[in-house]
């Protein structure tokens, strides 16, 4: 009996729909060798709906995205609406009407891809961050006093509760069980400056690790600490658990260890409901319809979907046929220089699933 998931595809803005299609087509690819079966929707949210109509996201668009089993994401950002429009109406929105609470970043460089750092090959760089997805200064908290005048104030207040660290904790230290690499958990915080947030994960972080997982080494560093070895020592890292404004940070800087936003996948995971997997860079837009994006940010969101939904030796599969065609056949993963056009990249993956 072959089993059937209904995924719902927003292509998005700019490039998105290229890197989405490109995913697509390796996801056909594997499904037709993994004894399963792809329902997909497209959906049109994005910059030129918006112009078009005026509406960022339809006032149902959560619930209609809620029946399917994933959402895979090519990228949100139009050239033409003002920042923050559609990051926070479209991206964010449904992050949190989803409650998609952990945002999963692995760190992985592959074989073949140039690594920015000195001396760091695929041993070295091989990690996962898991940014809460929420809270922090994403919740909206905040506002303008006496806005346009000379003694304007703007606050944008960092929130936590108790129950959104302790579920995203709780993912984390099991992803590190899971991992069963280093089997060690490391906390990134600022302790010494935000003293109430961190302070909470701090105490929340040993309480559970003492009590549930003893088997799970704990760490903590703080965030301008943890850039730093990011850089200077990968390998020390095994899973890292951050709040949502660190984890965007640190993410982009470990993404471009990695080999940057042609690469680099996330997920954004609820993992009693709906998830939604996205390559982590941008729409793109000066690169839009030339077909020379690198695809394999989305692919690999693609596979992480795959894992997710329990198809572990498809995911497998995407990422070797990923790892074959960065080691043997791409020159590089920027945009435009990769030897490759989009849909050929995406081609490439597809013949090796
Ligand atoms: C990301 C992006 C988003 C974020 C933006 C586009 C709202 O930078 O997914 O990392 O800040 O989370
Ligand atoms: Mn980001």
């Amino acid at each position: 009996m072959s089993r059937t998931y209904r995924i719902a595809v927003v292509g998005g803005d700019g490039t998105g729909p290229e890197v989405a299609r490109e995913a697509v087509k390796v996801l056909q690819a594997t499904a037709a060798k993994h004894a399963f079966k792809l329902e997909l929707q497209d959906y049109d949210f994005g910059g030129e709906r918006y112009l078009r109509t005026g509406e960022v996201l339809p006032a149902n668009a959560a619930d209609e995205l809620r029946k399917f089993d994933a959402i895979l994401l090519g990228a949100i950002g139009h050239p033409d609406v003002k920042p923050g429009i559609l990051e926070k109406g479209i991206l964010l929105k449904l992050r949190f009407d989803l409650d998609q609470y952990i945002n999963l970043r692995p760190v992985k460089l592959y074989p073949g891809v140039e690594c920015p750092l000195k001396d760091k090959g695929p041993e070295h760089i091989d990690y996962v961050v898991v940014r809460e997805n929420t809270g922090d200064l994403y919740s909206g908290a905040g506002g303008f006093n006496m806005r346009g005048s000379p003694h304007e104030v703007a606050i944008q207040t960092s929130v936590y509760s108790r129950h959104q660290v302790d579920r995203c904790l709780r993912y984390a230290f099991d992803l590190a069980r899971r991992r069963g690499k280093k089997k060690t958990l490391a906390l990134c915080g600022k302790t010494n400056v935000l003293t109430y947030v961190y302070d909470l994960w701090e105490r929340a972080f040993h309480e559970m690790g003492a009590k549930d997982y003893p088997d799970i080494k704990r760490e903590y560093y703080h965030v301008d600490a943890t850039c730093m070895w990011m850089v200077k020592n990968p390998e020390w890292f095994d899973v890292i658990v951050t709040g949502n404004m660190f984890g965007d940070i640190i993410t982009d800087l470990g993404a471009i260890t990695q080999g940057g936003m042609g690469i680099a996948a996330g997920g954004n995971i609820n993992p009693e409901g709906v998830s939604m997997f996205e390559p982590i860079g941008g729409s793109a837009p000066k690169y839009t319809g030339k077909n020379v994006i690198n695809p394999l940010a989305a692919i690999c969101a693609g596979g992480m979907m795959m894992k997710h939904l329990g198809e572990e030796r498809a995911a497998e599969a995407i990422e070797k046929a990923v790892m074959d065609v960065t080691a043997g056949k791409l020159k590089s993963l920027a945009a435009g220089r990769m030897g490759y056009g989009t849909t050929e990249v995406g081609d490439l993956v597809a013949e090796r699933v």
